[in-house]
């Protein structure tokens, strides 16, 4: 396993003692939180609801109950990786371009887990990775444009169409000073579905992998 992968795997070992036993929890996407969906079993849920179709394969493999968020009012707990995450605990978020569901499936939940190696502790966001944003296809040039003129610089993401069926623009060289003005400025972009920016729901704990251990990370 490569230094990386092992700290992913740490970071998901630790998790557990942060998410409730029992219950239902809302399960993330990514190569970080697919650690954590193999250590499910041990906290005995009674359900999850998944943030994209491939997590939801996943624990119907290890015989998770998956049920539709509309089934529920409200979760304890929200589990997830990220691209990026900074000190106040904003992230981004859409690497593997489940942002959509990720960011409904988070509103919900009273606690927000973030698992990362700390490869993704950034000081600022979006240095290092660019902003996803999902955009109705259709909307893609008009969206690009006004992207432009935010300051930021779009890549189409070739030949990725996410589960609700809307293509991702990948936004680079933003300098992003607040990230919660920018977030909001996305969204009001027509055509935008969503954007990778989690700032108005940011986590609430981030577990950290780090060489030397694991570090809990509050907001500052
Ligand atoms: C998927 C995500 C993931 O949480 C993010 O890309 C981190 O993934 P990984 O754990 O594989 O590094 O936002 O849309």
């Amino acid at each position: 396993m490569s230094s990386a992968d092992a700290k992913k795997q740490a970071a998901a070992q630790a998790a557990l003692q942060h998410l409730p036993k029992g219950g239902i929890l809302g399960v993330g996407t990514g190569s970080t939180v697919n650690f954590l969906i193999e250590l499910l079993p041990e906290l005995q849920l009674e359900a999850a609801v998944a943030s994209s179709k491939a997590t939801e394969e996943r624990l119907k493999k290890l015989g998770i109950e998956v049920i539709d968020l509309n089934q529920v009012g409200s979760l304890d707990a929200y589990v997830d990786g990220a691209d990026e995450i900074d000190c106040n605990m904003h992230m981004i978020k859409g690497g593997g371009a489940a942002l959509t569901r990720e960011k409904i499936v988070a509103s919900v939940a009273e606690k927000f887990v973030c698992i990362v190696d700390d490869s993704k502790w950034v000081e600022q966001l979006g240095r290092a990775f660019p902003v996803p944003v999902e955009v109705i296809p259709m909307a893609r040039s008009a969206v690009a444009r006004k992207i432009v003129a935010l300051g930021g610089d779009p890549a189409y993401r070739e030949g990725v169409i996410t589960d609700n069926g809307n293509v991702i623009l990948d936004v680079h060289n933003f300098n992003i000073l607040s990230a919660t003005e920018l977030e909001q400025k996305l969204n009001n972009i027509a055509g935008v579905v969503t954007n990778g920016i989690f700032a108005q729901r940011p986590a609430d704990v981030a577990i950290v992998a780090t060489s030397n251990g694991i570090d809990i990370r509050t907001a500052v």
